[in-house]
């Protein structure tokens, strides 16, 4: 008799908020639809989940994603992969295989991921999730924490919760521009991107649980507030998702493929040295609906 999928689906809890190890998948085949079904399921109930010793090329990493939704083409050119347009380079390797230097706009840039935030959150519709294949992986650092946005909002005390319910926060992309020291966006690349509003506390679409939703690295604005109370704001209920009771930290191996989900975490990569040379390919899960208030 053939194992049902539960028997071949290995899952091991990482941290008591999020994160669990799966093994029994390869991502280079396809997946049947009880396999998909008892991942998914995995996966809304775990938020982060590590496959490790998976050997996919870049074409078989954006196969498997399409399980899961269509993958983004990201609007940079930048960070974008020449051959694989699907691919989201996180690296401070070029794609002719050349370490860049810290100062290079496009390290800067993927170094502001050293920051909590949750990935294009400046889109009137975020991506779902995304899956970070680590290519070449750091040892002097590089690893990714993320945290449990449903965990972070039931923490707050209520008269926190009583100022973000029913508020909404800017997130704008030119934002990680100025706090990267970039060159501003062009008018052109800013109408392409204008800044939107997203509701503070969300509900999900697929497990109807309430989270906490801010990006800091986008978050320019609070409704109703100043300038300066919305600063404060942000990196009070920041502090409190940084919390290590929340955070799950991952120390790569080459060829593990973490995947995410972005609607109910947050995450942030910690520094490592800018001589050693960090792959990291990403691809993202286009969002199928706007971010629901709850
Ligand atoms: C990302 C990201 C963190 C990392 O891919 O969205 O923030 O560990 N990456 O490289
Ligand atoms: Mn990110």
């Amino acid at each position: 008799m053939a194992t049902s999928v539960t028997e071949r689906l290995e899952v091991r809890p990482l941290h008591p908020a999020l994160g669990a190890e799966v093994r029994g998948i390869d991502m280079r085949r396809p997946l049947d639809q009880a396999t998909f079904d008892a991942l998914h399921e995995i996966w809304m109930r775990h938020l982060v989940l590590v496959f490790p010793e998976q050997h996919v090329s870049d074409a078989e990493h954006v196969a498997f994603t399409r399980h899961f939704g269509d993958p983004e083409i990201f609007h940079q050119n930048i960070i974008k992969s020449r051959r694989v347009p699907e691919i989201f380079r996180v690296s401070n390797v070029d794609d002719d295989g050349n370490l860049m230097p810290p100062d290079h706009p496009t390290v800067k840039q993927v170094s502001l991921a050293q920051f909590w935030h949750t990935d294009s959150s400046y889109r009137e519709v975020p991506c779902t999730g995304a899956l970070l294949h680590g290519v070449e992986t750091s040892r002097t650092g590089g690893e990714t924490q993320f945290t449990n946005m449903y965990a972070v909002y039931d923490a707050l005390p209520d008269s926190l919760k009583q100022q973000i319910h029913g508020r909404r926060a800017r997130h704008n992309f030119g934002h990680l521009h100025k706090l990267a020291s970039l060159r501003p966006l062009t008018p052109e690349e800013e109408a392409a991107m204008p800044p939107v509003w997203q509701p503070m506390v969300r509900k999900h679409p697929v497990t109807g649980r309430t989270s906490l939703y801010i990006s800091p690295i986008y978050n320019d604005e609070v409704e109703g507030l100043s300038a300066e109370e919305a600063k404060t704001l942000i990196a009070q209920l920041t502090e409190i998702a940084a919390e290590p009771r929340f955070v799950y930290r991952h120390r790569w191996s080459p060829d593990d493929v973490v995947m995410w989900d972005n609607r109910c975490t947050m995450h942030q990569v910690t520094p490592h040295d800018p001589r050693e040379r960090r792959v990291m390919h990403r691809t993202t899960i286009v969002g199928t609906e706007p971010v629901l208030a709850a």
